[in-house]
């Protein structure tokens, strides 16, 4: 975790990055499942594992890609960790929704073997090169067993090359184990599809923008964060036209 995190533990911070960012990733999250399912050669199965799963907003958006392409829930089984619990969750009635609360890097390996899509949905900055070093630790050390597995990240525009890179360390480590090998590469860019635009009444829409305003301390002048405090007027996404994911997929070797 660097200085510029927010504390996502604080309930407070979770319902504004929900109000600002929840359905815009939600619409981004299903067109990258829905994407991925279409690749040639998935499975319309998807047994992800999310990390840095939060309130699961990918969660969501898997769902509403499933249902959307007519399948039953019960194709969708998720495992989502987060270090935090967040107070905003829902299983939405699936017995195959699971979370760990959990530092994923103080575990030996990952709790599932069997997924076909291991996810970080815009997560994996998050990491400090220490941690992300122990996290690639422990998905090389899980002995996955799927014929296929996606190793995707939906990310932030501003830390593109950082993030690519640490998603092509994942794939270069399970590549050096042996058992798997590169099948194909997708990023978004290549989709080509519209983004959705979100509509938020506009009352609510200038109260975030200008949540600074209700501050105290800025009122008086005296705040002193400067930065933390420019934040507090970040705006609410209203549509999803920016978003940014990269798929890469491994298929399981032939065995002689
Ligand atoms: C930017 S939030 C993204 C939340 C959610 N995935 C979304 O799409 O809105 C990053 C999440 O990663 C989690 N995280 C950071 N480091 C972690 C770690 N070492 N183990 C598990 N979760 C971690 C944070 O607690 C936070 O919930």
């Amino acid at each position: 975790m660097n200085s510029s995190t927010p504390d996502y533990s604080n309930r407070m911070i979770q319902q504004l990055y929900l109000l600002r960012y929840a359905p815009a990733y939600i619409y981004e999250y299903e067109a990258f499942y829905e994407a991925l399912m279409d690749l040639e050669g998935s499975t319309s199965f998807l047994r992800i594992f999310s990390i840095g799963s939060g309130s699961g907003l990918d969660y969501y958006g898997a769902y509403r890609a499933i249902k959307k392409k007519g399948l039953p829930p019960d194709f969708l089984y998720y495992s989502g960790i987060d270090v935090i619990d967040w107070y905003y969750r829902t299983t939405l009635n699936n017995h195959r929704y699971y979370f760990y609360k959990q530092d994923v890097t103080r575990l030996y390996s990952l709790p599932d073997r069997f997924i076909n899509v291991l996810f970080f949905p815009k997560s994996i900055s998050e990491f400090s090169n220490e941690s992300f070093s122990r996290l690639l630790e422990v998905i090389c050390n899980t002995a996955f067993s799927r014929e296929q597995i996606n190793i995707c990240a939906s990310v932030r525009r501003s830390r593109l090359e950082d993030d690519y890179k640490r998603l092509v360390k994942i794939v270069e480590c399970l590549l050096l184990k042996g058992d798997y090998t590169l099948d194909l590469t997708h990023n978004s860019l290549e989709d080509n599809v519209q983004g959705e635009s979100i509509f938020y009444p506009e009352d609510i829409f200038h109260f975030l923008s200008n949540l600074r305003d209700y501050c105290p301390a800025y009122r008086r002048r005296i705040c002193r964060g400067e930065r933390d405090c420019d934040t507090l007027n970040r705006k609410p996404m209203k549509d999803t036209g920016y978003r940014q994911y990269w798929i890469i997929r491994l298929v399981r070797k032939e065995r002689n």
